[in-house]
């Protein structure tokens, strides 16, 4: 491309991007609030802030980062929101408002009383605004069991009993009865699509041997159809994301099937599925959805927790609070930037709850818009030396919380390859092939035949291949031998409050 193409280019975008503010509106996300009832300051931090019997601990009053979600936690993050920006066009809420405590601790009632305690305080502090909400693994009771056949009594209590029904229309209220999903116009041509793919997620063990679990992807696929025939653009919303998770290598959020058919899904309606959004991972994250050639066609935005609760799972580490205000175009739904806010629990000043902006998108990572195409620049960019965009990301991974700041060449992989790959067998290609950067691969760009002399380069590419191969199999030999030793281990299952936990309360 030319320069002044490129000038050219950048001018259109400009004009597009200062468009008059009739067209730009916002919205807020709010997730993983993780409210824990028992929240004490005098508490034990390692045993979740509860124990208040031996010692004098003095935990503050908006938490502890080995601690869940005290209710002024809770408080001051939707103060927060309503003095930040108080007259957003909707509230996208997606999910988790149980603490991590074991099951034998809580019950349905419980559950749905912790829901309910912040669908109300949502309702009180926005009484006019849309509210759209989804179900987190940790809202079932117990945690991750959504059973597969639809029409549960479990909706129905979240609708009465965690009132759902005052944020939700008798219309979605009458659709989340079958499985906890909704869809409904925000405006005229712009769908909200509430999503449970808590039906998806490998922890859930009701649902893995069914193939429509509470029959949600027949569904899923009738309505974007709907929406394509009534020229509608889809804003998603889930809890759990496709893909796997970028603080842990290996580790897929859904069943290896389900990730495949939610993909092709995308895949067909990436021309009406505009933008979506997620939570579940605790940490600040996005995804590349890509078309079977490889090119860009779609960005999945992965929110970090209103919770600072240390994962159990090794390595992963605690994260400020935060809350997060998209800007997106009111006429296609496409996000057109966000502002991350967040606490900074380790430097309350004098005790106040100070929240700030911790970074803005398309400022801080330098681009020119979130599209498909520029976010997966970004992340390539990541791969260079010393890149100085993939230290600010990971800082802002764990929302400003020096979690792991040794991240060294397998950890930076396993980033990138979350990022731009929501397919384990194009992960493991990608962690495989990248590291040796033997392809400095400008993207999907389809091979150019240019005639090129006869030369070294040809005994280079042999030699390269030869050591992908070798390096391949090296791989694929140790994955067969770790898959044999280890099956569905606990360590996995740090996002369900059912195993594996720790000396937790
Ligand atoms: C809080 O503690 C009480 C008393 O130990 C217990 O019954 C209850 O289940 C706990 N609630 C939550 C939400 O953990
Ligand atoms: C949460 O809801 C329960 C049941 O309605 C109520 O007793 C409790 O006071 C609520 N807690 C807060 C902090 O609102
Ligand atoms: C909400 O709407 C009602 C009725 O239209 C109005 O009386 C009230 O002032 C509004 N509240 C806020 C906070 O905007
Ligand atoms: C919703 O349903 C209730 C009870 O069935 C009814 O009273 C109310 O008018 C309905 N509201 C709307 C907006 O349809
Ligand atoms: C995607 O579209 C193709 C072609 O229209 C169709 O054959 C396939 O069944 C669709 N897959 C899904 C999961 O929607
Ligand atoms: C989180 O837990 C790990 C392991 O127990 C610990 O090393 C780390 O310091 C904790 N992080 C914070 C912020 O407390
Ligand atoms: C909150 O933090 C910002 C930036 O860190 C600072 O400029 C501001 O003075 C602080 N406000 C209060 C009330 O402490
Ligand atoms: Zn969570």
């Amino acid at each position: 491309m030319n320069t002044q193409r490129v000038f050219f280019l950048v001018w259109i975008i400009n004009v597009c991007s200062s468009q008059p503010t009739g067209n730009t509106g916002f919205f807020w996300q709010v997730t993983d609030f993780h409210y824990d009832a028992n929240y004490s300051t005098k508490g034990n931090p390692w045993k979740m802030c509860h124990d208040s019997s031996e010692g004098s601990y003095s935990n503050s009053i908006y938490g502890n980062y080995q601690c869940d979600s005290p209710w002024r936690l809770i408080l001051s993050a939707t103060a927060a929101m309503k003095r930040l920006h108080p007259d957003p066009d909707f509230i996208l809420w997606t999910g988790d408002s149980v603490p991590h405590v074991p099951d034998s601790t809580l019950d349905l009632q419980k559950n749905a009383q912790n829901i309910g305690n912040i669908s109300l305080l949502l309702r009180s502090v926005f009484p006019n605004t849309s509210i759209y909400p989804v179900l987190g693994n940790h809202d079932e009771y117990p945690a991750d069991a959504y059973p597969p056949a639809p029409g549960s009594d479990y909706y129905t209590t979240i609708l009465h009993q965690a009132h759902f029904d005052k944020l939700l229309t008798n219309d979605t209220a009458a659709q989340f009865q079958t499985g906890g999903y909704y869809s409904t116009l925000s405006r005229p041509g712009l769908r909200v699509m509430g999503l449970n793919t808590n039906l998806l997620y490998s922890q859930n063990k009701l649902t893995g041997k069914s193939a429509d679990p509470a029959q949600q992807f027949q569904w899923m696929t009738a309505t974007l159809s709907d929406a394509r025939k009534n020229n509608e653009k889809v804003i998603l919303l889930s809890h759990v994301p496709p893909g796997l998770f970028e603080k842990y290598s290996g580790l897929m959020w859904f069943y290896n099937e389900f990730n495949t058919q939610y993909v092709r899904i995308l895949q067909n309606f990436s021309d009406v599925i505009t933008s979506q959004i997620y939570g579940h991972e605790h940490t600040d994250s996005y995804r590349i959805l890509k078309d079977p050639k490889g090119a860009p066609i779609g960005v999945l935005f992965l929110a970090p927790a209103v919770t600072p609760w240390n994962s159990s799972l090794a390595g992963v580490g605690a994260n400020n609070p935060s809350i997060r205000l998209y800007t997106y175009n009111r006429m296609d739904g496409t996000v057109l930037n966000y502002q991350q806010y967040y606490l900074n629990l380790a430097s309350l000043i004098k005790g106040t709850a100070n929240w700030t902006l911790e970074y803005d998108a398309k400022k801080d990572y330098n681009v020119g818009d979130l599209s498909p195409k520029s976010m997966l620049n970004l992340a390539l960019s990541f791969n260079s030396d010393n890149s100085v965009m993939f230290s600010k990301y990971l800082t802002y991974n764990s929302v400003s919380q020096a979690v792991n700041p040794a991240c060294d060449l397998d950890c930076k992989m396993v980033h990138i390859c979350s990022i731009t790959e929501l397919e384990r067998m194009n992960f493991d290609l990608c962690k495989t092939v990248n590291p040796t950067k033997t392809t400095k691969m400008p993207h999907p760009s389809p091979p150019t035949h240019h005639r090129r002399p006869v030369s070294k380069t040809y005994i280079y590419i042999i030699v390269g291949l030869a050591a992908v191969v070798f390096i391949l199999f090296i791989v694929v030999g140790i994955i067969c031998i770790r898959r044999r030793r280890h099956f569905i281990p606990y360590r996995f299952s740090r996002f369900s409050n059912s195993l594996g936990r720790g000396p937790i309360n």
